[in-house]
């Protein structure tokens, strides 16, 4: 997310390619077993502030099982691992691309409480364990497209939050779906000092209203290509929803509560202007500062690429068209 910037273009290809970054983020990917020591004879000093296999633990992930996705429609071209653990936003660990990788090596996932509650008959609680157990796990192919114009294609693994909400039996009066964070100062910097944290109110908060919930693409995630997610991609459970932009993919998240009000989320408390409720991928709409016309997908050429494709209605998930029939997705974006 991009806060005073002039327009998009002024997003330094730096920003995710500077050397001495990705060196670093090699260090941590090497010892997260992700780079095979041969890509790394030539070793790297080591540099001060950054966590390296000798001194800091690693986030550890484990395999899944899970049904693979059917469609053969993706093997186009998914965005690497590799990109899609380093090129990160998550401002509990800095406002960089490249912080969460950094400091979230240390998160800790397990125990962990995810409540389900609010106007429902049958409100719940998950622990760890749970959010791996309850709900059958199957993996979704979705692209992703961040506000700032650029895009991933993702192999996701999680269930439909659907059949979350369905588990705690939404009374009528439910319209929306609120969801949080976890409020940790201790282990998110960013939570601790609001420079760095990008002047965010924490907990990180965003809202769905139910029927968007309720669609069956909505996916509440736990892992990417086969493992468990990384803490800087939202470990231990994330919200993914394709056809919205990224902003409203929570992580980490600790409440999902039902309610009648239409939920504060936190971009448009920060800057209503620019980040609406609904965010759905609209290439007609543009941010203020800059086009959502086309985006620059991130995928296997090289990390200079200029990979630029249109950007499409929806994000392409035209199935999706019918939640908003009637509405001025120019007012309401
Ligand atoms: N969730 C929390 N808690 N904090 C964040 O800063 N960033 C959002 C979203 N979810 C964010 C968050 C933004 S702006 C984007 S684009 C996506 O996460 C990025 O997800 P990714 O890093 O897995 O690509």
């Amino acid at each position: 997310m991009l806060i005073n910037v002039p327009k998009a273009s002024a997003v330094k290809e730096s920003e995710i390619t500077d050397e001495k970054v990705y060196n670093q983020r090699r260090d941590i990917l090497k010892s997260m077993g992700f780079i095979g020591a041969s890509a790394l004879l030539t070793s790297q000093p080591a540099q001060a502030g950054f966590f390296t296999s000798d001194d800091k633990k690693t986030f550890k992930t484990r395999a899944l099982e899970y049904t693979p996705a059917v469609t053969s429609q993706q093997s186009q071209a998914f965005t690497p691992e590799e990109k899609i653990i380093t090129h990160n936003n998550f401002y509990e660990f800095g406002t960089a691309k490249s912080d969460p990788v950094e400091n979230a090596q240390q998160f800790k996932v397990n125990p962990w409480r995810l409540s389900v509650e609010g106007l429902a008959e049958t409100p719940f609680t998950l622990n760890y364990d749970d959010l791996f157990s309850q709900f059958p796990l199957e993996e979704r192919i979705y692209r992703m497209r961040c506000v700032e114009a650029w895009s991933m294609v993702v192999p996701w693994i999680g269930f439909s939050l659907a059949a979350l909400i369905k588990k705690a039996k939404p009374l009528s009066s439910a319209k929306y779906v609120s969801f949080e964070t976890l409020y940790d100062p201790k282990q998110m910097p960013g939570q601790k000092n609001r420079f760095a944290g990008g002047g965010i109110e924490y907990p990180y908060v965003e809202g769905l209203r139910l029927d968007e919930a309720m669609h069956p693409l909505t996916l509440l995630s736990v892992g990417l290509y086969g493992k468990t997610l990384p803490a800087q991609n939202g470990a231990p459970i994330r919200l993914v929803v394709p056809w919205k932009y990224g902003f409203k993919s929570i992580k980490s998240i600790t409440r999902i509560r039902l309610t009648d009000k239409r939920p504060p989320t936190t971009w448009n408390i920060l800057a209503a202007s620019e980040y609406g409720f609904y965010a759905n991928v609209n290439p007609e709409v543009s941010h203020p500062r800059w086009s959502q016309a086309s985006e620059r997908r991130i995928s296997s050429a090289g990390l200079f690429s200029r990979n630029r494709i249109d950007t499409k209605m929806f994000n392409g998930y035209d199935e999706v068209a019918s939640l908003y029939q009637g509405m001025d997705l120019r007012k309401n974006f």
